[in-house]
């Protein structure tokens, strides 16, 4: 692997110096977690669903090929994604540390990715794994909204807006991920269960993973993710 960049910065103690991962089946919460987290630390918020969405929205040639396949429910090919995430995390923006939302989903990524960090100087990831009860599920998804403007996640359930379809921190118009259907969220959480659920393992066997339950609160759960990060970076 070529060498093009800089050190992580581990001097300022308030900073993360590694990767936060979530793993976790659709909707267990991983995108509402990994904004928190990541606007606490001031860190990006690194989403591959949220890039993928953005390609496809820009049509490039990666987003052309990446669209029918999540339509259907399935993954993106791990060579187009590796790709995609060794760009985004050798920008400057990355040098304090990152959170992961949505990758890795394979242990073929999580290989690649523990080698580009040692790589680049991090320290090994902390894997934060959302547990949760699969019959929870079908409801956060079908409920789900999205704000078109700056990403915001409601839940017309569980966490609706105060006004009907408009975003409460910019006023941008909400959607619905085509993928939040329920034909294809069936595929979808077969996809977790046979090629990402295997992680868990796989970081258990490391020793990197924390297991929080994620069919508590979303406050509840953010508390138990701070305490974890907490725990293990000695950061306030
Ligand atoms: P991606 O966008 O990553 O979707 P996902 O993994 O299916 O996860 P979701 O975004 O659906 O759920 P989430 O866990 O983030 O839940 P959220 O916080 O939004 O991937 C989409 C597609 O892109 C994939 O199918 C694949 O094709 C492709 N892809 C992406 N990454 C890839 C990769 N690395 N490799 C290959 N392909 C890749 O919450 C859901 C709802 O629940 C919201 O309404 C929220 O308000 C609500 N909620 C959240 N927490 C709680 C709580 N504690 N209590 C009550 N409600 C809650």
């Amino acid at each position: 692997m070529e060498k093009s960049w800089v050190a992580p910065d581990t001097r300022h103690p308030n900073k993360l110096d590694r990767a936060v991962i979530f793993l976790g089946p659709p909707g267990a919460g991983k995108g509402t977690q990994a904004k928190e987290l990541a606007k606490k630390y001031g860190v990006p918020h690194l989403s591959t669903g949220d890039m993928l969405r953005e390609h496809v929205g820009k049509g490039t040639p990666l987003g052309k090929a990446a669209k029918p396949i999540m339509e259907r429910g399935d993954l993106v090919p791990d060579s187009l994604v590796l790709q995609m995430i060794r760009e985004r995390i050798e920008r400057p923006d990355c040098s304090y540390g990152f959170v992961f939302d949505g990758f890795p989903r394979t242990v073929a990524q999580a290989k690649y990715l523990g080698e580009l960090l040692k790589h680049h100087g991090y320290k090994r990831p902390f894997v934060i794994h959302l547990a949760i009860d699969s019959s929870i599920l079908m409801r956060r998804l079908t409920g789900r909204r999205t704000c078109k403007v700056g990403g915001e996640i409601y839940n017309i359930y569980e966490r609706p807006p105060k006004v009907e379809g408009i975003c409460d921190a910019d006023g941008g118009e909400l959607m619905q991920r085509p993928d939040d259907r329920e034909e294809v969220i069936g595929p979808r959480l077969q996809a977790y269960e046979k090629q990402t659920a295997p992680l868990a393992a796989y970081y258990g066997r490391l020793g990197l993973l924390h297991g929080i339950d994620a069919a508590k609160s979303v406050e509840e759960v953010g508390r138990q993710v701070l305490q974890s990060v907490q725990g293990v970076r000695g950061i306030r």
